[in-house]
């Protein structure tokens, strides 16, 4: 088939050429993302393969089936940017790639945790300059510290069997809480997991009811020093609010790799551009904020997982045969 694949890096190309070997669909490859501007890239492609970042509203949406796009392979599992209703009603498919290595993005929450704990960023500068200074380096042991898991799903439950490992007692919300993990965690109310939780970790979905659900009434009722990671969707979280609660120190540590705006920002290179997102900026002049852009789900495993089932995904939709993970606004495979 013939293939539009927006937001391409040189890591896409790398990974979805070898996927697409022994397959030989026809990938045409444009760098911008997906908007109402750059649709237009897209005509005469019957699929069009789109990433986390790229807008996929009822307007885009619109003017890829007028150009003749019966497929959107999603390279995400996440498909909150797609109006699923919309693509419905125009009869576009949808498929999305459901898990690639959800290894990858709960070691990173880990990563970001071990991170603002020991400040091993702080410290990797200050060693190259000859500072060898431990003060402000202070850290606190994991062991025997409660954590907080929202969502224990692929990523969560992961995420939450490495903490438990690590001596920490592990309490989680979940509307499905995954019977596997009893033993391992405690299902409480989210409520619950605010009060006691030393550190909080989000691997819940954007949903309507999900969204700005780390608002000001859910931090205050969270523990005075607690720290808050989030490796999911940035709008879980409002800003705004995590910026007072950082100033009046209620939160004591904060990961993110993902951001309300990251569209913005996050994959490209604006080292020689003025940022012109304030809130971002702000963000960045918290010596215990820690960002990483929406890299959870970089690795090699991941990356091979991703391609493969993209270039599957367009392959059982051109064939009928294979299994296609389609998403509608009804249910997701
Ligand atoms: P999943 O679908 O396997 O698990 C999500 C879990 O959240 C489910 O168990 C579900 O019952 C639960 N849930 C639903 N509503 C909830 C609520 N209101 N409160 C608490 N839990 C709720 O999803 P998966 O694969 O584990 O992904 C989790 C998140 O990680 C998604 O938002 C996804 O977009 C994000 N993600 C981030 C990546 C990154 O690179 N940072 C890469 C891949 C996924």
């Amino acid at each position: 088939m013939k293939v539009a694949v927006f937001s391409t890096k040189a890591y896409d190309r790398k990974f979805l050429d070898k996927a697409n070997e022994t397959v030989g669909h026809e990938l045409t490859y444009f760098e911008p993302h997906l908007n109402e501007h750059t649709a237009t890239l897209a005509n005469g492609f019957e699929v069009v393969c789109a990433f986390v970042n790229d807008q996929l509203g009822s307007q885009v949406l619109e003017i890829l089936k007028a150009q003749g796009t019966e497929l959107i392979a999603l390279r995400s599992a996440g498909f909150n940017h797609v109006d699923l209703r919309r693509a419905g009603e125009l009869g576009i498919t949808v498929a999305r790639v459901p898990a690639y290595s959800p290894h990858a993005v709960a070691e990173h929450a880990l990563a970001l945790i071990l991170g603002l704990n020991r400040k091993t960023h702080r410290a990797y500068n200050r060693v190259r300059e000859g500072n060898f200074s431990l003060e402000g380096l202070l850290g606190f042991d994991l062991y025997g510290k409660t954590v907080g898991v929202i969502g224990t799903g692929k990523i969560g439950s992961i995420f939450a069997r490495i903490m438990f490992a690590l001596g920490c007692r592990v309490v989680a919300y979940d509307p499905f809480p995954d019977k596997s993990l009893l033993g391992t965690v405690e299902y409480v109310a989210l409520d619950e997991v605010y009060q006691v939780a030393d550190i909080i970790s989000l691997h819940c979905p954007l949903l309507p009811e999900t969204e700005h659900m780390i608002d000001a009434a859910a931090l205050e009722k969270m523990k005075p020093g607690v720290m808050l990671i989030n490796t999911s969707r940035g709008r879980l979280v409002d800003t705004r609010a995590v910026i007072n609660s950082l100033k009046s120190c209620r939160i004591a540590y904060l990961g993110l790799d993902v951001y309300e705006e990251e569209g913005e920002l996050f994959f490209d290179d604006l080292s020689q551009e003025i940022i012109k997102d304030d809130i971002f900026m702000r963000l960045l002049t918290f010596p215990n904020v820690l960002i990483t852009s929406h890299q959870g789900f970089f690795t090699e495993e991941a990356l091979h997982a991703i391609a493969d089932t993209t270039i599957a995904n367009i392959s059982a939709f051109a064939t009928g045969q294979g299994t296609l993970h389609r998403v509608s606004a009804q249910k997701s495979a």
